[in-house]
């Protein structure tokens, strides 16, 4: 969960829908909650807009996992009569979002898309991210290793879930490659694998035969992409480029959308999705004037 301006542009901007950045989400401890920073009032000041903010912890409170946001929104844009549907949202973490013909909007959190990518090349390339996969691509899959990660109990826990780096983090690979040495760009070629298998064990389960669309970050690692393609065929792997929305924008325009929804005091949250007892309008207002 990264930062996102949502701007609602038309002729003059009517408002910002900020994200903020998230430093915890913790929705299962006994006192749930989730933060971002990226304080709204600074940012209305800044801008001279009206800003609607803070949107995860109306959904929290009515006893939501906060997460994910985006499948209410993906729902409206994404759905369709002729196919079932997964969007894939491959960000730190992935979320999957299921459109089945029929049936009401579910999705969830199946685990780490780029998080765990990212530190890994991070440590032993000095790279902030893999670019196409490039690094994972001069490795081999670790099939032992693979299978490791994949005994992780979150994956295996019906949804509504959400996760974040309090549990995919450096520190859980580390307990899972022990003191056994490996190539580091196999455990790339790993970690790639295991963000495919998770994100394809979703779309088994839950929506078999969907088509499949990725967004975010992720939709540009063509390694990524190929190895989630190998495990949904033979149903293919888009981006929602082909669905008329650029995958690096799919989450800004959506909290513009929710920034929308909340002015016009419209709710933009569903319990089929976070586990909430029901559909809330998210969000602070922060009007300039
Ligand atoms: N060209 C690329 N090749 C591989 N991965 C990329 C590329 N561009 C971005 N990414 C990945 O996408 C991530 C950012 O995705 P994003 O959807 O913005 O994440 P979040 O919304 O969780 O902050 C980066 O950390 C990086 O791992
Ligand atoms: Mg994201």
């Amino acid at each position: 969960m990264g930062f996102y301006l949502g701007l609602m542009s038309g002729t003059s901007m009517d408002a910002i829908g900020s994200h903020g950045q998230t430093l915890r989400h913790c929705p299962d401890l006994p006192t749930p909650f989730t933060w971002q920073i990226g304080d709204p009032n600074t940012l209305t000041e800044l801008t001279g807009i009206t800003v609607v903010a803070d949107f995860r912890r109306r959904d929290v409170a009515a006893g939501g996992q906060g997460a994910p946001l985006l499948p209410i929104f993906h729902d409206q844009v994404f759905r369709s009569d002729d196919e079932d549907r997964v969007i894939a949202n491959l960000g730190g973490i992935a979320n999957v979002t299921v459109l089945r013909r029929g049936t009401t909007v579910t999705g969830f959190d199946t685990g780490p898309a780029n998080r765990l990518l990212d530190a890994w090349i991070s440590l032993h390339q000095g790279k902030d991210f893999d670019a196409g996969g490039a690094w994972a691509g001069t490795g081999q899959c670790d099939d032992t290793l693979l299978e490791q990660l994949m005994a992780e109990p979150y994956l295996s826990v019906s949804p509504p879930k959400s996760t974040g780096r309090e549990l995919f983090n450096m520190p859980w690979l580390n307990s899972r490659l022990g003191l056994n040495s490996r190539r580091p760009q196999d455990v790339q070629a790993t970690l790639q694998q295991f963000t495919a298998a998770t994100v394809a064990a979703a779309v088994h389960r839950h929506a078999p035969g969907a088509a499949v669309y990725v967004c975010g970050g992720g939709a540009r690692n063509a390694g990524l992409l190929d190895a989630l393609g190998r495990l949904v065929a033979p149903k293919p792997v888009a981006t929602t480029a082909a669905l008329g929305l650029d995958p690096d924008y799919v989450e800004a325009v959506a909290f513009a959308w929710f920034a929308r929804r909340t002015l016009g005091g419209l709710t933009s949250s569903a319990g089929s999705v976070t586990g909430a007892d029901g559909a809330r309008i998210l969000g602070g207002v922060y009007r300039y004037a």
